[in-house]
């Protein structure tokens, strides 16, 4: 018998991207090859079967762009420190690790304590239990002084604009000029949900529309990058499988994909 999950709606979400990342690793060519995910998905009592469709594979793509953000920042502060806002059981730090910078993932109660059975804490990585929109994180992840990373994944998007808008001002103020990566979901991303086998099997759903990420530049941000599953980072797509270059080539260009929108901003809050 695995070990048994009780999670909230959002926080069950998290086991979508696990088993995309899980699925991914046992195939070859890998994008990810994440190892761990494949043992994490093997120790939790959990019907991971009933997740299909395109979305487990976007999840991979998703994490390999985002990987891609951070590397960049890390290119040039390798002592920095990253903060991934709801990281579920992201195993982002194992990925971008390079024996120097310092790593903070925080995630709601629930999510954390299920992450705490299998992920410890050591001296440069730590995990916090916490709410992306509470404040008590803010003092712990800047005790190192220096460049700072923000990043939140899938996760501003179940919730609804005004609270993502207030806490985009929040984090501006308070982080001045500081990269902060996440997505954004248009209209019919949105729309298309119910239609989505993976959003069948879970009752959490997006809220959070918004079709334009650079209208988000008002709430004290500034647009740096705006990808697609269509326009990875050149060193990224060189990575992935002829299949998924292939399929984003063809699929790529078409909605719902060309509204799901994996941006880096720069916080600019004057
Ligand atoms: C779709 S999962 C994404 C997990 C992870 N970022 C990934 O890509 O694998 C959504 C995550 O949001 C987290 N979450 C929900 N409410 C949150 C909050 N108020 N603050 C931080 N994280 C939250 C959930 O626990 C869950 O881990």
């Amino acid at each position: 018998m695995g070990e048994s999950v009780s999670l909230g709606a959002i926080q069950e979400t998290l086991l979508i991207p696990l088993y995309g990342r899980a699925e991914d690793a046992r195939r070859q060519p890998s994008v990810l090859n994440d190892r761990r995910a494949i043992e994490l998905v093997e120790a939790i009592d959990y019907d991971f079967t009933k997740f299909r469709g395109p979305s487990l594979s976007g999840s991979v793509l998703r994490a390999a762009i985002f990987d891609e953000y951070v590397r960049g920042f890390l290119r040039e502060h390798p002592e920095g420190t990253v903060v991934d806002l709801g990281c579920g059981l992201s195993t982002r730090f194992d990925r971008l690790d390079n024996g120097r910078l310092r790593w903070f993932d925080l995630d709601v109660e629930d999510t954390m304590a299920l992450r705490r059975r299998f992920f410890q804490d050591g001296d440069r990585y730590t995990m916090i239990s916490g709410s992306l929109f509470d404040t008590d994180w803010f003092e712990p992840v800047t005790e190192r002084p220096g460049p700072l990373f923000l990043l939140s994944e899938a996760v501003m998007l179940y919730f609804p604009a005004e609270r993502v808008h207030a806490v985009l001002r929040q984090l501006a103020t308070r982080f001045p000029d500081t990269p902060l990566a996440f997505d954004t979901g248009g209209q019919l991303m949105m729309k298309s949900q119910d239609r989505n086998p993976v959003f069948q099997a879970v009752s959490a759903r997006m809220q959070w529309i918004c079709d334009d990420p650079a209208t988000l530049e008002v709430h004290g941000l500034r647009l740096r990058e705006s990808r697609t599953f269509a326009q990875p980072q050149p060193a990224v797509a060189r990575e992935w499988p002829f299949k998924y270059r292939a399929i984003a080539k063809l699929f790529g260009w078409a909605p719902p994909v060309t509204t799901y929108k994996l941006n880096l901003f720069i916080t600019d809050p004057a």
